[in-house]
């Protein structure tokens, strides 16, 4: 114990736990719901420190990077487990995050005074695609080549300074070396430094202004004499002791298909990318992985390419405002009224919808169904401060429900 009075000399080691942890008063009704932070947290830690030894074998390198992640796979010691422990990490880091930010819709996790919160997490999102979209470029499979071609190409569609631009950002007129480099760069030191810093700004918003929960009430309204919430129970031990649980069940979950089905059938690897770039043959359909294909289906259900363009972009900015977007003064779906969840089901169907859609061909009654769901999926935001004026909440409780 002389130790750590030493340390807390001049170091604020306790004083960050007990902040933190073991005198951070958390709701006392987290869910199922709950979970995903945490595990957001862990898949974060997976993927920096696998990444980290792919790095120590992988040559970023348009000669010898698909060999390089071959050799990975046969002759590096457990190189095939770190390769598929971050490959299907990456996939299951956006399952997760994906229902984190599903649950902070569910219960109004964004209103205030967890603006920030979202805001900080919205900008996590966009740092994630950018990571991961990088990444995809590192093992040169046809994939990678063909799927970064695209996306760069993308840019070329913005008026004046579009072809400067991808041309800016490639280092080349085509996908070539000067784009891997730069990619590995970013996906390996500058976008997860970002991605760090960006989790603390989250965790510490959230801390400030303390957790929302399922019933999206305000726990610090009720306090006892000595100021802890009512409602309140200490992170440490209960909810670290009950977060080991939630991820006790996803390691389950994560093994089984990381042992016995690490290409998820084509959704976590794609069956191209087992073939080493060829700039001079263009797979038959260029497709994103899965987390990706809802925005890109928004993209191709519009015919021309600026607003296409324009279009995805505008799919992810509208998540940014949904705290002034949504009037509603009731955060949780639990009381909010039938408007509010004919809307959030409508939505959550459109968005799975448009993720199919993106890995089918765009032609026809594909094309159509795009054009349809994507039309509900800028609805719910569009609509969204009439619908949550208007709908018939029902009275939220004084204090959190359950025993
Ligand atoms: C690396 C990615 C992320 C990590 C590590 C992370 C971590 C966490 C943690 C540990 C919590 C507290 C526990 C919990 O409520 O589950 C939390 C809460 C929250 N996060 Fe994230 N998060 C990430 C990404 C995001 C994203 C992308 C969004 C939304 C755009 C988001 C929005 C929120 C909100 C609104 C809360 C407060 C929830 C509440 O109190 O009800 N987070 N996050």
């Amino acid at each position: 114990m002389r130790l750590i009075e030493w340390i807390d000399a001049r170091f604020p080691a306790t004083k960050f736990v007990k902040a933190h942890l073991s005198e951070y008063y958390a709701p006392r009704n987290f869910n199922f719901w709950y979970y995903f932070g945490f595990l957001a947290l862990i898949i974060l830690i997976l993927q920096i420190v696998t990444g980290i030894f792919l790095t120590m074998h992988y040559k970023p390198d348009t000669a010898l990077a698909f060999a390089s992640v071959e050799y990975i796979m046969r002759d590096v010691p457990w190189g095939w487990l770190i390769r598929y422990l971050h490959s299907t990490g990456a996939s299951a880091f956006f399952v997760v995050i994906y229902l984190h930010m599903f649950r902070g819709i569910l219960y109004g996790s964004y209103k205030e005074p967890r603006e920030l919160v979202w805001i900080f997490g919205m900008l996590i999102y966009l740092t994630l695609m950018a990571e991961a979209f990088m990444g995809y470029l590192l093992p040169w499979g046809q994939m990678s080549f063909w799927g970064a071609q695209v996306i760069i190409s993308l840019f070329g569609a913005i008026p004046y300074i579009g072809e400067g631009l991808a041309l800016w950002i490639r280092g080349d007129f085509v996908v070539a070396d000067a784009t891997l480099n730069r990619f590995f760069a970013f996906h390996v030191i500058a976008l997860p430094l970002v991605l760090l810093a960006l989790v603390v700004a989250h965790i510490t918003a959230l801390h400030e202004v303390g957790s929302n929960n399922p019933d999206g009430v305000d726990i610090k309204k009720t306090k006892d004499e000595q100021g802890i919430p009512l409602d309140g129970i200490a992170f440490h031990p209960y909810y670290s002791s009950k977060d080991l649980v939630g991820l006790i069940v996803f390691l389950f979950i994560f093994s089984l298909i990381l042992f016995y089905m690490p290409e998820f059938g084509g959704w976590f690897l794609e069956k191209d990318n087992f073939i080493p770039a060829n700039p001079l043959q263009t797979p038959e359909h260029i497709v994103p992985l899965w987390y990706f294909t809802p925005f890109y289906a928004i993209l191709r259900a519009v015919p021309d390419k600026l607003f296409g363009v324009m279009a995805m972009g505008g799919a992810i900015v509208v998540l940014f405002l949904i705290p002034w977007l949504d009037r509603s003064p009731v955060r949780s779906i639990r009381y909010r009224g039938p408007l509010f969840r004919i809307a959030l089901s409508v939505f959550t169907i459109s968005f799975l919808a448009l993720g199919y859609l993106g890995t089918q061909p765009a032609t026809g009654l594909y094309t159509s169904l795009a054009q349809f769901f994507s039309v509900l999926y800028f609805s719910f935001f569009i609509l969204m401060p009439i619908y949550t004026s208007l709908d018939k909440d029902q009275p939220v409780p004084e204090r959190v429900t359950g025993k």
